[in-house]
């Protein structure tokens, strides 16, 4: 039985939505990035997005305190321009020494009057089928 945690990082709600809707798929609790790690981590979903065109520094601290603990990080993003905050995540992960899945999920985010409702139901479903697949 693998050991899952779900975190998020969210200025502006988007990610914990993604969050909230693979924990409860998923049946555990999720939990900002800012919540210690405690114990080893087998598979973490990281909820994550992109601001002024970077990985918010938080989530890079985050990385860098945990690396030990992760066992495979799943990159789950949202953007309202870039289409994933994948190849970011790949070279923080690569220098730090993180496995990181091949597999991920990006929607679109609402930002100002972008992409309004995004994450939506459609996402928030097509999420919840992408972490059943992860853990299958
Ligand atoms: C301060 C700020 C800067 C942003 N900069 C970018 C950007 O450079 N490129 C992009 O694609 N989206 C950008 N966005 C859009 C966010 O990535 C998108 O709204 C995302 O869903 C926010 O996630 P959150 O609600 O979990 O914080 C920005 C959003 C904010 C609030």
């Amino acid at each position: 039985m693998n050991n899952i945690e779900v975190r998020y990082y969210t200025q502006t709600g988007n990610s914990k939505k993604l969050a909230d809707a693979i924990a409860k798929e998923l049946g555990v609790t999720s939990k900002s990035i800012d919540e210690p790690v405690n114990g080893n981590v087998d598979i973490m979903f990281l909820a994550n997005s992109v601001y002024w065109a970077g990985v918010d520094k938080h989530v890079k601290q985050f990385l860098r305190e945990n690396s030990d603990k992760i066992g495979e990080l799943v990159n789950v993003s949202t953007a309202a321009l870039i289409e994933s905050t994948y190849e970011q995540m790949k070279k923080l992960t690569g220098d730090l020494g993180i496995k990181l899945s091949d597999k991920e999920f990006h929607c679109r985010g609402s930002f100002t009057a972008l992409h309004a409702g995004h994450p939506n139901a459609a996402d928030l479903a097509a999420v919840c089928k992408f972490a059943k697949n992860i853990c299958k």
